[in-house]
């Protein structure tokens, strides 16, 4: 679509387009299952609750990878930093090893987070919500984590971008 373009077709593709002029943080989503890591990175991670505390973020009902996630009692929630640059891309890769060139650490109830992170939320599913071609996982925080002098990555319009300050 080019700019100023009123949108004339909602197909997945110019959707996909639009919502990527809203910017994001980029979260992993990790555990590990039977001692292997699996996990996925995603640009759909909304805190909701403060009392309970929960979070949310979209799957695809299409994941391969979410029906192994769902199946652990805690979930590793790490919000991606700069550094590594090539973690968001790692951790959605298709084939091969998501955690390579990553660092992680596996807390006794499974959840895995990614070293060198700025948030980390331990957290379990509390609701699964059936939306389209996706579904709303909420999540209940029992644990978090801060390292306030790493930042975030910012995922806008396909790109990866740092902020400006
Ligand atoms: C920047 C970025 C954001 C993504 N956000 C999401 C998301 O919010 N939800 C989702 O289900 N997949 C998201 N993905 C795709 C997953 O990271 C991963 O590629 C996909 O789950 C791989 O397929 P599988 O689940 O069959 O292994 C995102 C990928 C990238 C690169």
């Amino acid at each position: 679509m080019k700019s100023g373009e009123l949108m004339s077709k909602l197909t997945p593709s110019t959707l996909r387009e639009a919502f990527g002029h809203f910017p994001s943080g980029v979260i992993a989503i990790a555990a590990e299952i039977e001692g292997v890591r699996e996990g996925l990175a995603a640009s759909t991670f909304v805190p909701v609750s403060l009392d309970p505390p929960l979070v949310s973020f979209c799957v695809q009902n299409i994941s391969t990878t979410w029906p192994k996630l769902k199946s652990a009692p805690m979930l590793g929630i790490s919000v991606l930093g700069e550094a590594p640059d090539e973690a968001a891309k790692t951790l959605a890769a298709k084939t091969g090893d998501r955690f390579a060139g990553l660092e992680t650490v596996s807390n006794g109830s499974g959840a895995v987070f990614i070293k060198g992170t700025g948030l980390w939320l331990e957290s379990a599913i509390e609701q699964l919500v059936p939306a389209g071609d996706h579904t709303i996982v909420v999540l209940r925080v029992t644990e978090v984590k801060v390292d306030a002098d790493v930042a975030p990555i910012v995922f806008h319009r396909s790109v990866f971008r740092r902020l400006g300050v």
